[in-house]
């Protein structure tokens, strides 16, 4: 999600980055449990149901609830819908792929981190989708440590879709992360030379990119929250928290 430009970028400390692993971990964790209840025939609004408990039971929250008027616990982003899809009593299909974000918030700190999921059998085109785009996360994540300009990321990612015949989302970011759920740091997944923070040490962000099979012209159903290819055709997203350490 997009944040205004030139706020401070937070350092975070040994202790700072303790919670944030341990947000993380259970957010990973929530994707985990969930895994197996993606299958035909399954409503968005279960799965939000059923990680909302797993989390609560937990002793953590689930930051999306409330945050700017967002009315659910998780993300659900299906098929041409690039993020941010609320979930509801849409039932998945065989064929489908779905995005299920999570961000948890615990102990003061978030930690953030979605996957696409096929639903049954998808097909060959859509399966590309999702490997290539898991691919230029982790390509993305390559590309950033310490000493690096933000820039190299969005290089790394943008090179990835390219050689794939994939398209980059533009409008949406990855962001800063801590206390707070958006701030600081913005992270394109394009290339964009004028991202020229260096990365050091302390810096928490996440990386998130938005692969498209079609142009990634992006549109937003009247609910504002939702966002969609303009073209209807399918897009995948992934997404780390990652922390900026000395080696
Ligand atoms: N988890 C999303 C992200 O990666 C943000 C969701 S905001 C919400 O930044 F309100 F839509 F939940
Ligand atoms: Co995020
Ligand atoms: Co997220």
């Amino acid at each position: 999600m997009a944040s205004p430009r030139r706020r401070s970028i937070k350092i975070h400390t040994p202790e700072d980055f303790a919670a944030m692993r341990r947000a993380g971990v259970l957010a990973a964790q929530t994707l985990d449990f969930i895994t197996p209840h993606v299958e035909p025939g399954v409503t968005t609004g279960a799965l939000d149901r059923l990680c909302h408990d797993f989390i609560v039971k937990r002793g953590a929250v689930l930051a999306p609830l409330n945050y700017r008027g967002f009315p659910k616990s998780v993300c659900t982003s299906v098929n041409e819908v690039i993020c941010h899809g609320i979930p509801d009593s849409r039932a998945l299909a065989d064929g489908d792929i779905v995005n299920i974000d999570v961000t948890i918030f615990l102990d003061g700190v978030h930690g953030d981190t979605s996957v696409t999921f096929p639903v049954g059998e998808v097909s060959d085109h859509d399966r590309h989708l999702i490997v290539e785009t898991r691919v230029a996360l982790d390509e993305g994540i390559a590309a950033a440590g310490p000493g690096r300009p933000v820039h190299a990321i969005g290089r790394a990612i943008q090179k990835h879709a390219n050689r794939h015949g994939l398209g980059v989302v533009r409008e949406f970011i990855g962001h800063g992360i801590g206390t707070e759920f958006h701030s600081g740091l913005q992270i394109p997944h394009y290339h964009d030379p004028r991202a020229q923070t260096v990365l050091v040490p302390g810096m928490t962000f996440t990386v998130e990119p938005m692969l498209t099979l079609g142009d990634p012209a992006c549109g937003m159903w009247d609910d504002d929250w939702t966002a969609v290819t303009l073209d209807g055709r399918r897009t995948a997203q992934y997404e780390h928290t990652l922390l900026v350490t000395e080696d």
